[in-house]
């Protein structure tokens, strides 16, 4: 069966079972407390908490996900950092019982797969959590006999929530025998069985029965209704039914591992280390390029660019010709535009983003490689087993090695670095990085100086939006650039040229006016009263920042078009921001809805790319 046999075929199931087919939501989930999206509950959380009326009762989806909490696994046959989940949803609809029953359902009927070879894990109870009696029963009575059913504790079976916060619920997971031949010897258990690591038993569907809430950490609380939030990694399923060793084997990678075979003329390379994570690494890459992730040296930016930089290293270990990660980007598009039209949409973008990358890396790489070789000799010359702090910071602050390329290229070599005495290091240099800057320029650096237009913007945007679209407008998520904003809100339907329209008018009358745009400290309770919008229910600090547009001050009986909370930084005055223009007006993931937007004419005081200022600010930051 195709990869793409399986997803359809896993879609076409619960259709017929009158579940509502989602489209996948982006990488970058509306929640701004979460770096990813990392699950495909992650976009239907307002359901599952019962803070929002599902339009459907039942869903299921093929969800773009990013976990960085396995990329230390990528190079062994199942771990990604970039995956697809299968799943299907129950808000308050059925449970356990047709949960269970489908599964085993769909895994034998249509998948074809021996009911025999299939094991499961239930939740043994902890946390105040009963033991999962009901799902053993649900189970057994779909012939699954006792000795196969394994108990596991809450690292196991129960999952959630994502972040601190939020639904979650004990599980249970199906795993797949693939048989004694899989078993090697760090099996750890005395007998091999799900959850030993051997590779034998793979786990190929997590059932989530998610029926409590968490608001603080250790405390549970049920939830009003009873869901069902299940998760199937499409990568782990192709490979056992397509009968491979691992997922580098299947029609998902293969593609991709061959033309990496080309470009460096070595073969095998789906069982090899290098070969898997320049794989793994390539898809993230192109995923969230075309999600609007830019490298950058902070957050989201700063994992892409960690994975594009480790790629690359693993380029130069299996001796892959320069550039090579364009030719893999292009073979990835080609792969999934049809299912993922945002690649084919994005192409231009993922693959200049990538170039100037690679050129930016490969002008250190070799130099960097050089100067590590130096370093492991004089660490093992000094008969130490650290990489010290000092240098470790100055391969990344030169030479653009991520800490943990460093790292990993030292456990190759038996060695460790000192983490502590990089991040002391690496504070040092902020804090006198930081200074120079100020010094310099008397701002507020670079970052912020180039993207406080659009910041400003948004602010315009959310504002406008609410005029004319209504007040259940609230942002969901934002990322600047300095070259375009993305804005993130709840609305459920396509909004008309008619309003597209009208929102750029009101954002480029409120430009027009030259409006001061003024910030205020006070305490979070003062400035709600104030009526700041205030988002997310993020844990604010006791005293805030708000940010006034139009109006005089707080103290003013003329009340701003715009006040929010926020950390800024903003432009002083609107007429600083030049023509404002949505470019692109899209569904980002349930009752969601995303605003790209640009800003053209930059005619105020802070102009961008041609500014000599803003170039010589560049050299003051870091290599990476
Ligand atoms: N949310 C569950 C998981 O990610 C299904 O495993």
């Amino acid at each position: 069966m195709t990869t793409n046999e399986i997803r359809q075929s896993f879609l076409d199931f619960f259709k017929n079972k009158s579940h509502q087919i989602v489209d996948s939501s982006s990488l970058i989930p509306a929640d701004p407390t979460a770096l990813f999206t990392s699950a495909g509950m992650q976009q239907f959380v307002p359901y599952l908490s019962g803070e929002a009326e599902p339009p459907y009762n039942r869903a299921c989806s093929v969800q773009k996900c990013f976990r960085t909490s396995d990329v230390d696994e990528i190079g062994d046959e199942f771990h990604h950092t970039f995956f697809e989940m299968l799943g299907n949803w129950s808000f308050g609809d059925y449970f356990k019982e047709e949960a269970i029953q489908w599964a085993l359902e769909l895994l034998v009927d249509n998948y074809y797969l021996e009911k025999d070879r299939l094991w499961v894990t239930i939740f043994k109870g902890e946390k105040n959590i009963p033991y999962d009696k009901e799902a053993e029963k649900i189970w057994q009575k779909n012939g699954i006999v006792k000795n196969k059913i394994k108990q596991f504790g809450s690292a196991d079976n129960f999952w959630g929530p994502v972040g601190s916060t939020g639904p979650c619920g004990p599980c249970s997971e199906i795993h797949y025998d693939r048989g004694k031949e899989f078993q090697k010897d760090k099996c750890t258990l005395p007998k091999c069985g799900p959850n030993c690591g051997c590779g034998r038993f793979v786990e190929i569907w997590n059932l989530v029965f998610m029926e409590y809430n968490t608001a603080e950490k250790g405390e549970y609380k049920k939830l009003k209704k009873q869901n069902i939030d299940t998760g199937a990694g499409l990568e782990r399923l192709a490979c056992v039914l397509q009968n491979k060793e691992s997922d580098y084997e299947t029609d998902l990678f293969l593609p991709i591992i061959r033309e990496i075979e080309k470009i460096s003329q070595k073969a095998d390379l789906s069982k090899q280390k290098s070969g898997r994570i320049i794989a793994d690494h390539i898809r993230a890459i192109c995923f969230l390029i075309a999600d609007g992730v830019l490298p950058s040296k902070e957050d989201r930016g700063y994992i892409l660019r960690r994975i594009l930089r480790r790629a690359m290293r693993h380029g130069r270990l299996i001796e892959a010709e320069k550039g090579f990660l364009i030719p893999l980007a292009q073979v990835v598009i080609k792969q999934y535009h049809n299912i993922y039209p945002e690649l084919k949409n994005e192409q231009s973008d993922i693959l200049t983003i990538i170039q100037k990358e690679q050129e930016k890396f490969e002008k250190t790489l070799s130099q960097g490689l050089k100067k590590f070789k130096k370093l492991v000799s004089k660490v093992y010359s000094l008969r130490s087993k650290v990489i010290d702090g000092k240098d470790t910071f100055h391969l990344y602050d030169t030479y653009g090695f991520p800490l943990e390329l460093t790292k990993e290229m030292a456990e190759e070599e038996g060695l460790k670095i000192d983490e502590k005495a990089f991040e002391k290091e690496f504070e040092h240099h902020r804090e006198i990085s930081r200074a120079g800057a100020k010094k310099k320029f008397g701002g507020v650096g670079e970052w912020g100086d180039k993207v406080a237009p659009h910041h400003t913007a948004t602010h315009l945007l959310h504002k406008a939006l609410q005029q004319v679209l209504g007040d259940h407008v609230q942002q969901a998520g934002s990322d600047l650039t300095p070259e375009r904003l993305r804005f993130d809100f709840s609305h459920s339907q396509k909004m008309t040229d008619e309003e597209i329209k009208k929102v750029e008018e009101i954002v480029n009358q409120k430009i027009k006016e030259e409006l001061e745009v003024k910030m205020e400290e006070m305490s979070y309770e003062q400035a709600t009263e104030k009526g700041a919008l205030a988002f997310f229910k993020e844990k604010y600090p006791k005293i805030v920042k708000v940010y006034s547009i139009g109006g005089n001050s707080l103290t003013s009986s003329e009340p701003p078009f715009s006040r929010e909370i926020c950390a800024g930084p903003h432009v002083k005055n609107t007429n600083e921001i030049g023509q404002f223009k949505i470019v692109k007006e899209k569904a980002s993931g349930a009752g969601i809805r995303r605003i790209k937007a640009v800003i053209e004419n930059q005619n105020g005081k802070i102009k961008m790319e041609n500014d000599p200022s803003s170039k010589a600010k560049l050299t003051t930051g870091q290599a990476l």
